[in-house]
């Protein structure tokens, strides 16, 4: 049966009827936000790339949490730029680094926000690389016990949740037994389990002056061509305990945000990455795009494709617009 029987157009007529029969929704509840803190006494620093993005000093870090807080948000995901690089990124396991101190400092003053820091060492080495490096290459298993020691340490400092975004092969098994050795067992992992070697995260590796010094990332970030691989990613990081697991970048990859959450019954996160971010400020400065539909647009596909939360930088803004009511 159809035409004229059937008149889709029925209900979309009023804002009201569209409410009704809306699938999908963004709520605060679905948010993380992405913080770059840094060492200093106090102010930040804007990040060209990404307006209205900074690196924050901890003060200025403590002011944005307790907004985010205040604004409904869960959570924040910690990245660290540390004082000095090296070969081996000495600062990141250091229970005196920088994000172990600025998690220390969250949970002191907003002890219910839930704190999530980034485990992955090229914030802090000198090679910019996510792994160990010797003679050109990245090492899998050396890098491995960096990566323990960093959740280590960031459980210790009072992290709620570590999340691994380095991409190489056991890092979930290897940090899983680690915490549990050091009776971290209640610490949820979510793994960045399907991270592709995407273009888009270029402004962020201006952020955390993380760029690779040789080579590229695609020795151990999988290729964007790839779907099969993804699933099989994925089933490895759960083997290996992962509790979530994400989908990285999101906008470029909404069939595979979709196909891990058909396949697995684990909660399903998505980055809205750094370039995803600057596209749409960057149009929006020009005046060819409407910032604040094509934020929502651009999330909402992404929990349509199936993502229960969502790290962007536009989630501040979007805790905003959805405590005024449902966006759509
Ligand atoms: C690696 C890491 C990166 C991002 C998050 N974790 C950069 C990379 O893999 O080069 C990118 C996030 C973004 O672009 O917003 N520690």
């Amino acid at each position: 049966m159809s035409f004229p029987i059937h008149r889709p157009r029925r209900l979309r007529q009023s804002g009201a009827i569209r409410r009704l029969v809306r699938e999908t929704a963004l709520s605060a509840d679905n948010l993380i936000l992405p913080l770059f803190v840094m060492h200093g006494k106090d102010g930040k620093t804007a990040i060209q790339s990404m307006p209205g993005q900074y690196r924050l000093t901890i003060s200025a870090l403590l002011k944005e949490t307790a907004e985010a807080h205040r604004l409904g948000i869960p959570g924040v995901m910690l990245f660290g730029i540390p004082k000095r690089k090296d070969e081996v990124g000495s600062e990141g396991v250091s229970p005196d680094g920088i994000v172990q101190r600025a998690v220390r400092a969250i949970k002191d003053q907003c002890p219910d926000l839930l704190v999530m820091t980034d485990v992955c060492i090229d914030e802090y080495t000198s090679h910019g690389h996510c792994g160990v490096v010797k003679d050109g290459k990245i090492l899998n298993d050396e890098t491995l016990e960096v990566l323990t020691q960093m959740a280590i340490t960031h459980a210790e400092a009072g992290a709620d949740l570590v999340a691994p975004s380095d991409m190489m092969d056991g890092r979930v098994g290897a940090i899983r037994k680690g915490l549990d050795e050091n009776s971290h067992e209640a610490v949820p992992i979510l793994s960045y389990a399907a991270k592709y070697a995407s273009c888009f995260y270029a402004p962020f590796r201006d952020a955390a002056e993380s760029s690779p010094q040789f080579g590229d990332r695609k020795t151990y970030q999988m290729d964007v061509a790839n779907r099969r691989e993804a699933l099989n990613e994925v089933a490895l990081d759960i083997e290996e305990g992962a509790d979530i697991v994400m989908v990285k970048p999101a906008l470029s990859f909404l069939d595979i945000i979709r196909d891990v959450k058909d396949a697995f019954e684990v909660p399903v996160a998505a980055y809205q990455v750094s370039g995803e971010y600057a596209m749409i400020k960057a149009a929006a400065e020009k005046g060819w795009l409407d910032e604040a539909r094509a934020m929502s647009e651009s999330l909402l596909s992404i929990r349509r494709a199936g993502a229960d939360m969502i790290l962007t930088y536009f989630a501040k803004e979007v805790a905003r617009i959805v405590g005024k009511g449902p966006i759509g």
